[in-house]
């Protein structure tokens, strides 16, 4: 077998879209490659063996903005699967984005095992979180609600990015991938419901589809609800609460679930769809994003991909060079769940992820401590 992986151009769409269409059971309407999205063809021969797209993002990781090659369709036609054929895929595809500057990967799976040995690990769940929608009229002062306008678009926007800047993982939501605001916030939405804590500053939003009917089977779809301050939270609980006559049941997207049904009287949400969001560093590079406290001074070694490097933090700032030698080894889900902060040092070790030289390990700990990991966007 001798796979040949390159770049697929707008006018070689057509012959590759069946192939997208039979693997998702998609409806006609795959975009095709365009700015920000890059589609690639692994061949063998003549034979198309897999596809791939990627898609140019950008990362909020607690205020900085880090490249990030978003992949968001892979398929293997049914004849190849097996075959070996995402190994290539996906080197081609991530030297391309390494080359642009990119130094971490997203995807969600289809299945989590597809992906593990080419080097993603879970980062945030983005979660359709089922409540009763009556749970929704929550106690407590609440900023005051108002229907959005298209001219408040910048504005919820503003709220977005104030809020994503605070985590590791949330898209930036700007740049060549996102050109229409509209469509990154009120896509499929019957409303947006603004609140604002103090006069003309807004500090939440909840974009909802109100769906169809009223029976006891209608159900109020929140496509994202972004709170700043807690009083926005339950003003905007309450205004979605205030369905519950017509819809019994709403269903919130969040990938922060505890914020907000930490607040209802009972808790009775269930988690009804869930895509696990896994990441891949690109560049040890990525780890100079991190802040840690000013106080913590430490030089701390360590082996990734059989390669030594030094990771020194002081001053608040993180550098990671080369080094010679360095026996603490991380794996790939070491690496990426140090960074997002979702795994100590003593769980990695347990499970087999971490291994030699535990002397670092609070070091460790303390250096990913931070802003914590959440995704916004199913792509
Ligand atoms: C998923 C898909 C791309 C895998 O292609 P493939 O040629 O079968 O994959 P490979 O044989 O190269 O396997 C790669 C790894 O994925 C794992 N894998 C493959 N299918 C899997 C599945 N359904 N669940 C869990 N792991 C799976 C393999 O065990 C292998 O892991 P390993 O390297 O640890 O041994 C292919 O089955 C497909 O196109 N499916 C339909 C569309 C789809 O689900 N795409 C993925 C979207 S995220």
């Amino acid at each position: 077998m001798s796979t040949r992986v390159s770049p697929l151009h707008a006018e070689d769409w057509r012959a590759a879209k069946p192939f997208w269409i039979e693997a998702f059971g998609a409806d006609d309407d795959e975009s095709p490659p365009g700015p920000g999205r890059h589609t690639w063809r692994a061949q063998d021969g003549d034979e198309t063996v897999a596809l791939g797209v990627e898609r140019e993002f950008e990362t909020w990781f607690g205020g900085s903005r880090v490249p990030t090659a978003g992949i968001a369709g892979i398929t293997v036609p049914a004849e190849h699967r097996g075959g070996g054929h995402l190994r290539p895929l996906f080197a081609a595809m991530l030297d391309a984005a390494t080359e642009r500057g990119a130094q971490i990967s997203g995807l969600y799976p289809t299945s989590t095992g597809i992906y593990r040995s080419l080097g993603y690990a879970p980062v945030a769940q983005l979660d359709d979180v089922a409540v009763p929608t009556h749970l929704l009229d929550v106690r407590g002062d609440a900023a005051p609600v108002r229907r959005a306008g298209h001219d408040d678009l910048p504005a919820v926007a503003a709220a977005y990015t104030a809020w994503a800047r605070e985590h590791r993982g949330p898209l930036t939501r700007d740049g060549i991938s996102f050109p229409d605001l509209a469509k990154a916030f009120t896509s499929e939405t019957t409303g947006v419901t603004l609140a604002e804590s103090s006069p003309g500053q807004v500090s939440g939003y909840a974009a909802w589809d109100r769906g169809k009917g009223y029976g006891a089977d209608a159900v109020l779809t929140v496509r994202e609800l972004v709170a700043l301050d807690r009083p926005s939270l339950v003003g905007l609980l309450r205004a979605l609460g205030s369905f519950a006559s017509v819809t019994p049941v709403t269903v919130v997207r969040t990938s922060t679930a505890d914020e907000w049904t930490g607040l209802l009287r009972s808790d009775e949400s269930r988690v009804q769809w869930r895509g696990t969001y896994m990441v891949k560093v690109l560049d040890v590079a990525a780890f100079s994003y991190l802040s840690p406290a000013p106080g913590l001074s430490a030089e701390l070694p360590f082996r990734w991909n059989d390669q030594a490097f030094v990771l020194t933090a002081s001053s608040g700032r993180v550098e990671v060079a080369p080094t010679s030698s360095a026996s603490r080894t991380l794996d790939d889900t070491a690496l990426v769940q140090t960074l997002f902060g979702v795994a100590d040092a003593r769980t990695l070790r347990r499970l087999g992820h971490l291994t030699d030289d535990a002397a670092d390990d609070a070091a460790w700990d303390a250096l990913a401590a931070g802003p914590r990991s959440a995704i916004a966007n199913y792509y």
